[in-house]
């Protein structure tokens, strides 16, 4: 552990960390284009030049690792006249794009240049080196060879993460440019990280071109719920309308990647097909409630069936799309105020769903691993046990939360399963198990409520609100608070305090808490 000063300050740091490294953790930030964490050293951009005292000439930060008593200083007149010299020379042949670059905003040519004041260009436009514009290089990219400052991180991803190989740089000198190589595409399932490493706007994404200037955009913490690897993100949206998932790094779990699927999951969290108030079927069309309506409906149901049948006949269903204080609450609610332990976890994945050895896993299912830790899909009660129970009569009335039965189950199977079944549906969109609800309630999805999912490893992570839900929706837990409590139970206020219930009454999460799974998660306890 090696303790140096950086523009005077003191710091110790891991061995093997580089001056960069070094220097993050007293928040100095070096200049650089090709020094990527998540990439191997390149060291061709020369922007990150520093002056080490005895060492005769300026040094790349990426490149230099630190030892102890080190003395760096990265702002001295040398270093910035040569970070200064540097981004002259790479500006030399950039093009005048950038009031209509999509990488404004995020452009660290941009940063750069109004950070040194590198105003005045001493190369006639008309000499600019032209190459390329707007080339499909692939279903998810466009490349700009001109806005290109060959720094190779997208090169080396494509050589060290995805080891496909699809880009090169070709030629020599100022005519150097980045293009495919022959008869390739750029047609990975990790093809978008490369928009994300490139530092400037050289490569941008086909979804996010010109949907809006991400200045405009809030940026919250959350996590992908496309898989069960839940890779960190970051969800972009503005007033509700999401534009984009990015990946934030986390060691344990994705590094610093995300598959394109996931990357594109935000649409499918927006579709038409949400449900946007509280339905009830009347005859055989839905007819809207207000929520104090169908909550009434649904208790009056419930104590209905209990009365009539015994608590036995209800019986409920819980995807692995709910997170784990939805999935516990929903568990709860059904042993403890209702009464009947006949409550089966859901976790359906199509028996060809594409998996690899790096991020995407088989199960597309955000928190079956959270469900199993819950006891709810380890040898108790199963969905398919609990439609054959239906068929023969011995079920009266269902709750489905967050579980869409008919990708798993035949429709002959389902109508014979709930055709005389009281059905209660939770969902965030009308499915083809919500056609066969008498009571919908429609609740937030992902990206509009609080809560944590366990992925694949056991890992406990939170997503985070981004906005809140759109109509009349409201986030499942609160749905199932407000039954807990019409039901006759306690009815929890926050979604901390649901968290500190299931901490303390599920021993795999037993010790959890919201601030010590913090932003990268934490493993469950067994
Ligand atoms: S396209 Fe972007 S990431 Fe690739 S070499 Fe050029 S600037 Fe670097
Ligand atoms: S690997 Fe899975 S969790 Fe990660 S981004 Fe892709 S779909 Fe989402
Ligand atoms: S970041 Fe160090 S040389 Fe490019």
């Amino acid at each position: 552990m090696p303790t140096i000063e950086i523009d005077g300050k003191k710091v110790t740091v891991p061995d093997g960390w580089n001056v960069i490294q070094a220097a993050e953790k007293l928040d100095i930030e070096v200049p650089h284009y090709c020094y990527h964490p998540g990439l191997s050293i390149s060291g061709n951009c020369r922007m990150c030049l520093v002056e080490i005292e005895k060492m005769p000439k300026l040094q790349i930060a990426c490149n230099t690792k630190v030892t102890e008593g080190m003395v760096v200083k990265t702002a001295s007149p040398k270093a910035k006249a040569a970070q200064a010299a540097v981004l002259e020379f790479i500006l030399v042949n950039h093009p005048i794009d950038c009031p209509i670059c999509d990488q404004a905003g995020e452009c660290k040519l941009q940063d750069y240049y109004m950070d040194y004041g590198k105003y005045h260009s001493q190369v006639p436009l008309e000499a600019k080196v032209e190459k390329k514009k707007v080339v499909d290089i692939g279903p998810q990219v466009v490349l700009d060879q001109e806005r290109c400052i060959l720094c190779a991180r997208c090169t080396r991803f494509l050589d060290e993460v995805t080891k496909t190989g699809e880009l090169g740089l070709f030629a020599r000198g100022d005519h150097t440019y980045i293009d495919l190589f022959p008869g390739k595409k750029l047609e990975n399932p990790y093809s978008a990280n490369v928009v994300d490493v490139c530092p400037v706007g050289a490569l941008t994404h086909k979804d996010f071109r010109f949907k809006a200037r991400v200045w405009y955009l809030e940026k919250v913490e959350s996590v992908c719920t496309k898989c069960a690897n839940g890779c960190n993100i970051d969800i972009y949206h503005r007033r509700g309308q999401m534009f984009r998932f990015r990946p934030r790094s986390n060691p344990d779990v994705n590094q610093y990647w995300m598959c394109d699927e996931g990357r594109l999951w935000y649409k499918e969290l927006q579709r038409e097909s949400r449900i946007l108030r509280p339905l009830a079927r009347e005859n055989d069309a839905f007819a809207p409630l207000s929520w104090d309506q169908a909550v009434g409906r649904v208790v009056d149901r419930i104590s209905q069936t209990k009365e009539q049948h015994g608590a036995k006949a209800i019986a409920g269903i819980v995807g692995a799309k709910a997170t784990n204080e939805e999935a516990f609450l929903f568990s709860r609610l059904l042993q403890e105020q209702v009464g009947t332990t006949n409550v089966a976890g859901f976790s359906w994945s199509p028996a060809d769903a594409f998996h690899d050895d790096f991020l995407i896993k088989a199960d597309k299912n955000p928190n079956t691993r959270g469900l199993k830790a819950l006891g709810l899909l380890n040898g108790g009660p199963t969905a398919d046990g609990v439609l054959n129970a239906a068929e023969k009569g011995e079920v009266k009335a269902l709750l489905v939360f967050a579980a869409d039965l008919s990708a798993a189950f035949a429709r002959d199977k389902l109508d014979k399963a709930l055709g005389n079944v009281e059905v209660i549906v939770c969902d965030t969109d009308y499915n083809g198990t919500a056609e066969y609800a008498d009571v919908l309630l429609p609740i937030g999805t992902a990206a509009e409520t609080d809560g944590t999912y366990t992925n694949h490893a056991g890992r406990v992570q939170r997503a985070r609100q981004a906005f809140p839900p759109p109509g009349e929706v409201k986030t499942g837990w609160e749905v199932l608070a407000t039954l807990r409590g019409r039901l006759g139970g306690t009815e929890p206020v926050s979604i901390t305090e649901v968290f500190g219930e299931l901490a303390q009454k599920v021993t795999p999460f037993a010790g959890l808490t919201y601030g010590k799974l913090g932003s990268q998660g934490m493993a469950l306890a067994s």
